[in-house]
């Protein structure tokens, strides 16, 4: 098979690069995704570096074997743990993600911006030096606990946790809100009706969506006919979680679609 006719390995602790895994659906429809959720091991953000990088070698181990042209790490917390692993031992490109921390600095007005992120993501040196860059007005919220309430769909759980993280942070010294974990962004539509409208939020789907097209091309592997495909997997209980994770693509397809929209999404 030509290496632009190979699937494209996603991978994250659980659901949330499902969201990613829409984005990307959406920015190259042509492509093969094959999507693994390592629910067996979740959550990352609450364990060691070492712990994350041996957890993420074991799912790459598996993506390889579909043989992938290319690796999308749709998970902050594991990017922060095992990219520069990664790209050092493959010779596929590895697309990684932060928090889109420098969109929300570029729109900084005078206040805060709030990072939300797991306690993993926000100790890691990657973080500590996109703060670097960009953080002279950001403040990092480890969010611990947050994306499990995501994984049980437990909208009402997620609503007290977050009405709880931003009674601490009066809006009006708000300018914008980071959601460093891609668990989060299923929370968008919730966390805009929370917010006065004139708050930021960022997410980094699209823009890893671009990147992944951008280095396709620069290496000459972009599908650009035949049909695009999607293939859901996880390390936990296949049966109980396919019908979820079907679920959960379908409605991040809608808030990649309209990611400001405020009911575009229901529920968690
Ligand atoms: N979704 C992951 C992230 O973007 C991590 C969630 C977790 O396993 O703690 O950081």
């Amino acid at each position: 098979m030509e290496t632009r006719d190979c699937p494209i390995g996603v991978f994250d602790s659980g659901v949330g690069g499902i969201g990613t895994l829409a984005a990307l659906i959406r920015e190259l429809p042509r492509e093969r995704f094959i999507y693994y959720g390592d629910m067996l091991h979740a959550p990352y953000g609450t364990r060691t570096t070492g712990e994350v990088r041996e957890l993420v070698s074991r799912v790459v181990d598996e993506l390889e074997k579909d043989g992938i042209k290319a690796l999308v790490i749709a998970c902050n917390t594991a990017t922060g743990a095992a990219a520069a692993m990664l790209r050092a031992e493959k010779e596929y490109p590895v697309i990684g993600m932060e928090p889109a921390l420098k969109p929300a600095e570029e729109a900084w007005k005078g206040g805060k911006i709030l990072v939300m992120a797991t306690p993993l993501t926000l100790k890691q040196d990657k973080f500590l030096s996109l703060m670097e860059r960009f953080g002279a007005h950001a403040v990092p919220l480890p969010c611990p606990g947050l994306m499990e309430l995501v994984e049980r769909e437990d909208g009402e759980g997620a609503r007290k946790y977050l009405e709880e993280l931003f009674s601490r942070w009066p809006a009006e010294q708000v300018d914008a809100v980071v959601l460093g974990c891609t668990h989060y962004v299923f929370l968008r539509p919730m966390i805009r009706d929370m917010l006065p409208e004139r708050i930021l939020i960022t997410d980094g789907n699209a823009g890893t969506a671009r990147q992944l097209r951008r280095v396709l091309a620069g290496r000459g592997i972009l599908r650009t006919d035949g049909e695009g495909s999607t293939e859901l997997r996880t390390s936990g209980d296949e049966r109980k979680l396919r019908p979820v994770m079907e679920r959960l693509l379908r409605r991040a397809a809608e808030i990649a679609a309209n990611p400001e929209g405020q009911r575009a999404g229901t529920g968690t």
